[in-house]
Protein backbone atom coordinates (compact mmCIF):
# COMPACT_ATOMS: atom_id res chain seq x y z
CA UNK A 1 0.00 0.00 0.00
CA UNK A 2 1.41 3.80 -0.89
CA UNK A 3 0.16 4.93 2.18
CA UNK A 4 0.85 2.14 5.06
CA UNK A 5 3.36 3.02 8.04
CA UNK A 6 4.34 5.87 7.01
CA UNK A 7 4.74 9.54 7.57
CA UNK A 8 3.01 11.57 4.24
CA UNK A 9 3.28 15.43 3.95
CA UNK A 10 0.64 16.99 1.89
CA UNK A 11 0.63 20.83 1.29
CA UNK A 12 -2.37 22.05 0.00
CA UNK A 13 -4.55 19.89 1.89
CA UNK A 14 -7.31 22.18 2.62
CA UNK A 15 -9.36 21.34 -0.58
CA UNK A 16 -9.66 19.46 -3.55
CA UNK A 17 -6.74 16.77 -4.93
CA UNK A 18 -4.63 17.67 -1.55
CA UNK A 19 -7.55 17.03 0.62
CA UNK A 20 -8.52 13.94 -0.88
CA UNK A 21 -5.23 12.70 -0.90
CA UNK A 22 -4.85 13.73 2.63
CA UNK A 23 -8.05 11.67 3.54
CA UNK A 24 -6.71 8.67 1.06
CA UNK A 25 -3.33 8.27 2.63
CA UNK A 26 -5.10 8.14 6.15
CA UNK A 27 -7.45 5.76 5.39
CA UNK A 28 -4.78 3.64 4.15
CA UNK A 29 -2.51 3.46 7.44
CA UNK A 30 -0.74 6.70 6.79
CA UNK A 31 0.55 9.14 9.18
CA UNK A 32 -0.83 12.62 7.96
CA UNK A 33 0.97 15.79 7.79
CA UNK A 34 -1.75 18.56 6.51
CA UNK A 35 -0.25 22.33 5.59
CA UNK A 36 -2.42 24.55 3.80
CA UNK A 37 -3.34 28.41 4.79
CA UNK A 38 -6.63 27.93 5.68
CA UNK A 39 -7.10 26.50 9.15
CA UNK A 40 -11.24 26.20 9.27
CA UNK A 41 -10.46 23.69 6.44
CA UNK A 42 -7.46 21.70 7.84
CA UNK A 43 -9.44 21.41 11.40
CA UNK A 44 -12.33 19.58 9.04
CA UNK A 45 -10.05 17.95 7.48
CA UNK A 46 -8.72 16.75 10.99
CA UNK A 47 -11.82 15.66 12.13
CA UNK A 48 -13.09 13.81 9.37
CA UNK A 49 -9.47 11.54 9.30
CA UNK A 50 -9.83 11.22 13.05
CA UNK A 51 -13.26 9.97 12.98
CA UNK A 52 -12.11 7.29 10.95
CA UNK A 53 -9.29 6.17 13.47
CA UNK A 54 -7.03 7.95 11.03
CA UNK A 55 -3.90 9.92 12.26
CA UNK A 56 -3.46 13.43 11.01
CA UNK A 57 -1.58 16.56 12.08
CA UNK A 58 -1.96 19.91 10.56
CA UNK A 59 -0.26 23.33 10.34
CA UNK A 60 -1.04 26.39 8.73
CA UNK A 61 1.44 28.07 6.51
CA UNK A 62 1.72 29.64 3.17
CA UNK A 63 3.81 27.64 0.61
CA UNK A 64 5.35 31.32 -0.51
CA UNK A 65 6.67 31.96 2.29
CA UNK A 66 10.05 29.29 2.78
CA UNK A 67 10.29 30.00 6.59
CA UNK A 68 6.92 29.07 7.32
CA UNK A 69 6.70 26.17 5.26
CA UNK A 70 9.96 24.99 7.07
CA UNK A 71 8.71 25.35 10.51
CA UNK A 72 5.26 23.78 9.31
CA UNK A 73 6.78 20.74 8.40
CA UNK A 74 9.01 20.64 10.90
CA UNK A 75 5.88 21.09 13.39
CA UNK A 76 4.10 18.17 11.82
CA UNK A 77 7.33 16.00 11.78
CA UNK A 78 7.56 16.37 15.68
CA UNK A 79 4.51 14.61 16.77
CA UNK A 80 4.44 11.92 13.24
CA UNK A 81 8.03 11.56 12.53
CA UNK A 82 9.92 12.02 9.70
CA UNK A 83 8.53 12.39 6.77
CA UNK A 84 8.88 9.29 4.29
CA UNK A 85 6.61 11.05 1.46
CA UNK A 86 6.58 14.21 0.30
CA UNK A 87 3.15 15.30 -1.74
CA UNK A 88 4.08 18.67 -3.06
CA UNK A 89 0.43 19.42 -4.41
CA UNK A 90 -0.43 23.25 -3.39
CA UNK A 91 -1.35 25.49 -6.25
CA UNK A 92 -3.35 28.24 -7.88
CA UNK A 93 -4.13 29.06 -11.35
CA UNK A 94 -5.29 32.53 -12.71
CA UNK A 95 -5.36 34.13 -16.23
CA UNK A 96 -2.14 35.56 -17.29
CA UNK A 97 -2.97 37.32 -20.87
CA UNK A 98 -0.35 38.93 -23.12
CA UNK A 99 -2.54 41.95 -22.75
CA UNK A 100 -2.83 42.73 -19.34
CA UNK A 101 1.04 41.74 -18.76
CA UNK A 102 0.43 41.47 -14.83
CA UNK A 103 3.87 40.99 -13.58
CA UNK A 104 3.27 40.92 -9.72
CA UNK A 105 0.77 38.11 -11.34
CA UNK A 106 3.26 35.81 -13.00
CA UNK A 107 5.69 36.07 -10.05
CA UNK A 108 3.30 34.83 -7.40
CA UNK A 109 1.65 32.04 -9.66
CA UNK A 110 5.78 30.67 -9.98
CA UNK A 111 6.71 31.53 -6.23
CA UNK A 112 3.17 28.85 -4.90
CA UNK A 113 3.79 26.43 -7.56
CA UNK A 114 7.19 26.27 -8.10
CA UNK A 115 8.99 27.55 -5.34
CA UNK A 116 6.58 26.26 -3.39
CA UNK A 117 7.73 23.18 -4.62
CA UNK A 118 10.99 23.83 -3.98
CA UNK A 119 10.69 24.78 -0.47
CA UNK A 120 8.41 21.83 0.78
CA UNK A 121 11.55 19.73 -0.52
CA UNK A 122 13.85 21.67 1.39
CA UNK A 123 12.19 21.22 4.59
CA UNK A 124 12.33 16.61 4.25
CA UNK A 125 15.25 16.23 2.15
CA UNK A 126 17.84 16.18 4.17
CA UNK A 127 16.26 13.92 6.34
CA UNK A 128 15.60 11.43 3.48
CA UNK A 129 19.08 11.67 2.57
CA UNK A 130 20.10 11.00 5.67
CA UNK A 131 17.76 7.72 6.12
CA UNK A 132 18.60 6.51 2.50
CA UNK A 133 14.91 6.53 1.23
CA UNK A 134 11.61 8.57 0.54
CA UNK A 135 9.95 9.98 -2.04
CA UNK A 136 9.49 13.17 -3.49
CA UNK A 137 6.22 13.97 -4.95
CA UNK A 138 4.97 17.23 -7.15
CA UNK A 139 1.50 17.45 -8.61
CA UNK A 140 2.35 19.20 -11.67
CA UNK A 141 -0.47 19.16 -14.43
CA UNK A 142 -0.59 18.23 -18.05
CA UNK A 143 -0.35 21.70 -18.87
CA UNK A 144 3.24 21.58 -18.05
CA UNK A 145 3.77 20.46 -22.03
CA UNK A 146 2.76 23.26 -23.73
CA UNK A 147 2.22 26.69 -23.28
CA UNK A 148 -1.28 27.88 -23.64
CA UNK A 149 -2.87 31.16 -23.95
CA UNK A 150 -4.04 33.29 -21.34
CA UNK A 151 -2.38 30.48 -19.11
CA UNK A 152 1.16 30.93 -20.15
CA UNK A 153 2.36 31.40 -16.22
CA UNK A 154 0.76 28.06 -15.17
CA UNK A 155 2.04 26.42 -18.05
CA UNK A 156 5.22 28.12 -17.43
CA UNK A 157 5.41 27.00 -13.21
CA UNK A 158 4.26 23.60 -14.21
CA UNK A 159 7.07 22.89 -16.77
CA UNK A 160 9.58 24.59 -14.64
CA UNK A 161 8.51 21.86 -11.68
CA UNK A 162 8.84 19.54 -14.46
CA UNK A 163 12.01 20.29 -15.28
CA UNK A 164 13.52 20.86 -11.50
CA UNK A 165 11.81 16.84 -10.42
CA UNK A 166 13.69 15.55 -13.47
CA UNK A 167 16.46 17.15 -12.18
CA UNK A 168 16.32 16.00 -9.04
CA UNK A 169 15.30 12.51 -9.58
CA UNK A 170 18.13 11.64 -12.05
CA UNK A 171 20.59 13.08 -9.09
CA UNK A 172 18.84 11.30 -6.42
CA UNK A 173 18.09 7.79 -7.83
CA UNK A 174 21.92 6.43 -6.15
CA UNK A 175 21.08 7.73 -2.77
CA UNK A 176 17.52 6.01 -2.26
CA UNK A 177 15.16 9.01 -2.92
CA UNK A 178 12.78 8.72 -5.77
CA UNK A 179 11.16 11.48 -7.51
CA UNK A 180 8.24 11.77 -8.97
CA UNK A 181 5.91 14.52 -11.47
CA UNK A 182 2.32 13.58 -11.38
CA UNK A 183 0.95 15.74 -14.04
CA UNK A 184 -3.18 15.31 -13.44
CA UNK A 185 -5.72 16.36 -16.13
CA UNK A 186 -8.94 18.44 -15.53
CA UNK A 187 -9.97 17.68 -11.92
CA UNK A 188 -13.25 18.94 -10.56
CA UNK A 189 -12.22 21.27 -7.74
CA UNK A 190 -12.30 25.17 -7.11
CA UNK A 191 -8.86 25.68 -9.18
CA UNK A 192 -11.32 24.71 -12.65
CA UNK A 193 -14.87 26.42 -10.89
CA UNK A 194 -15.08 28.50 -13.49
CA UNK A 195 -13.66 26.99 -17.00
CA UNK A 196 -15.89 25.78 -19.61
CA UNK A 197 -16.83 21.86 -19.61
CA UNK A 198 -13.80 20.19 -19.81
CA UNK A 199 -13.24 16.39 -21.11
CA UNK A 200 -12.45 13.52 -19.19
CA UNK A 201 -12.89 15.29 -16.19
CA UNK A 202 -11.86 13.21 -12.90
CA UNK A 203 -13.67 13.84 -9.01
CA UNK A 204 -10.79 14.75 -6.68
CA UNK A 205 -11.49 10.97 -4.58
CA UNK A 206 -10.98 9.37 -8.21
CA UNK A 207 -7.72 11.44 -9.19
CA UNK A 208 -6.24 10.67 -5.39
CA UNK A 209 -6.85 7.17 -5.82
CA UNK A 210 -5.37 6.88 -9.21
CA UNK A 211 -2.44 8.94 -7.34
CA UNK A 212 -1.59 6.97 -4.93
CA UNK A 213 -1.97 3.66 -6.71
CA UNK A 214 0.65 5.09 -9.59
CA UNK A 215 2.90 6.58 -6.85
CA UNK A 216 3.22 2.73 -5.33
CA UNK A 217 6.02 2.17 -8.57
CA UNK A 218 7.59 5.13 -7.93
CA UNK A 219 7.60 6.37 -11.70
CA UNK A 220 9.63 9.15 -12.93
CA UNK A 221 6.38 10.87 -14.35
CA UNK A 222 2.66 10.19 -13.87
CA UNK A 223 0.24 11.63 -16.50
CA UNK A 224 -3.40 11.10 -16.77
CA UNK A 225 -6.09 10.26 -17.42
CA UNK A 226 -4.27 8.53 -20.65
CA UNK A 227 -6.60 10.55 -23.15
CA UNK A 228 -5.97 13.72 -22.12
CA UNK A 229 -2.41 13.34 -21.63
CA UNK A 230 -2.30 12.21 -25.35
CA UNK A 231 -4.82 15.08 -26.41
CA UNK A 232 -1.92 17.24 -24.81
CA UNK A 233 1.19 15.42 -26.72
CA UNK A 234 -0.46 15.89 -29.17
CA UNK A 235 -1.18 19.29 -28.74
CA UNK A 236 2.58 20.55 -29.32
CA UNK A 237 2.65 19.28 -32.91
CA UNK A 238 -0.74 21.37 -34.09
CA UNK A 239 -0.01 24.94 -35.73
CA UNK A 240 -0.19 28.09 -33.23
CA UNK A 241 -2.54 29.18 -35.83
CA UNK A 242 -5.04 26.55 -34.69
CA UNK A 243 -4.50 26.32 -31.08
CA UNK A 244 -5.17 30.42 -30.97
CA UNK A 245 -8.58 29.66 -33.33
CA UNK A 246 -9.07 27.02 -31.04
CA UNK A 247 -8.96 29.38 -27.41
CA UNK A 248 -10.16 32.35 -29.21
CA UNK A 249 -7.84 34.26 -29.27
CA UNK A 250 -8.02 37.39 -31.07
CA UNK A 251 -5.57 38.46 -34.11
CA UNK A 252 -4.14 41.87 -31.79
CA UNK A 253 -4.66 41.57 -28.15
CA UNK A 254 -6.35 45.04 -26.86
CA UNK A 255 -5.75 45.87 -22.92
CA UNK A 256 -9.89 47.32 -23.10
N1 LIG B 1 -7.99 20.71 -10.77
C1 LIG B 1 -7.34 20.48 -11.89
O1 LIG B 1 -7.94 20.34 -12.98
C2 LIG B 1 -5.83 20.32 -11.86
C3 LIG B 1 -5.22 19.80 -13.01
C4 LIG B 1 -3.84 19.64 -13.01
C5 LIG B 1 -3.11 19.99 -11.90
N2 LIG B 1 -3.73 20.50 -10.79
C6 LIG B 1 -2.90 20.86 -9.65
O2 LIG B 1 -3.39 20.19 -8.51
C7 LIG B 1 -2.98 20.92 -7.34
C8 LIG B 1 -4.16 21.05 -6.39
O3 LIG B 1 -5.13 21.89 -6.97
P1 LIG B 1 -6.68 21.59 -6.89
O4 LIG B 1 -7.16 21.35 -8.25
O5 LIG B 1 -6.95 20.58 -5.83
O6 LIG B 1 -7.24 23.04 -6.47
P2 LIG B 1 -7.80 23.62 -5.08
O7 LIG B 1 -8.97 22.86 -4.63
O8 LIG B 1 -7.91 25.08 -5.31
O9 LIG B 1 -6.63 23.30 -4.07
C9 LIG B 1 -5.46 24.06 -4.01
C10 LIG B 1 -4.83 23.78 -2.67
O10 LIG B 1 -3.57 24.46 -2.63
C11 LIG B 1 -3.55 25.26 -1.47
N3 LIG B 1 -2.80 26.47 -1.73
C12 LIG B 1 -2.94 27.36 -2.74
N4 LIG B 1 -2.09 28.36 -2.60
C13 LIG B 1 -1.38 28.11 -1.47
C14 LIG B 1 -0.34 28.78 -0.79
N5 LIG B 1 0.16 29.94 -1.22
N6 LIG B 1 0.16 28.22 0.35
C15 LIG B 1 -0.35 27.05 0.81
N7 LIG B 1 -1.32 26.38 0.22
C16 LIG B 1 -1.83 26.90 -0.92
C17 LIG B 1 -4.99 25.56 -1.12
O11 LIG B 1 -5.12 25.73 0.28
P3 LIG B 1 -5.29 27.14 1.05
O12 LIG B 1 -6.04 28.07 0.12
O13 LIG B 1 -6.03 26.76 2.29
O14 LIG B 1 -3.89 27.58 1.33
C18 LIG B 1 -5.68 24.27 -1.52
O15 LIG B 1 -5.62 23.35 -0.48
C19 LIG B 1 -2.42 22.24 -7.84
O16 LIG B 1 -1.02 22.21 -7.84
C20 LIG B 1 -2.93 22.32 -9.27
O17 LIG B 1 -2.11 23.11 -10.09
C21 LIG B 1 -5.08 20.67 -10.76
Amino acid sequence: MAGADLTAVVTGASSGIGRALAVALARQGARVGAVARRADLLASLAEEVRSAGGTVETAVADVADRAALGAAIQTVERVLGPTDLLIANAGMSDHTGAAEMNVPKVEEILRVNFLGVVYAIEAVLPGMLARGRGHLVGISSLAAFKGLPGAAAYCASKAALNGYLEGLRIELRAHGVAVTAVCPGFVNTAIVANNPPMPFIMEPAAAAARILRALRRRPAVYAFPWQMSLLMKLTRWLPDRVIARRVGVKRRPTAG
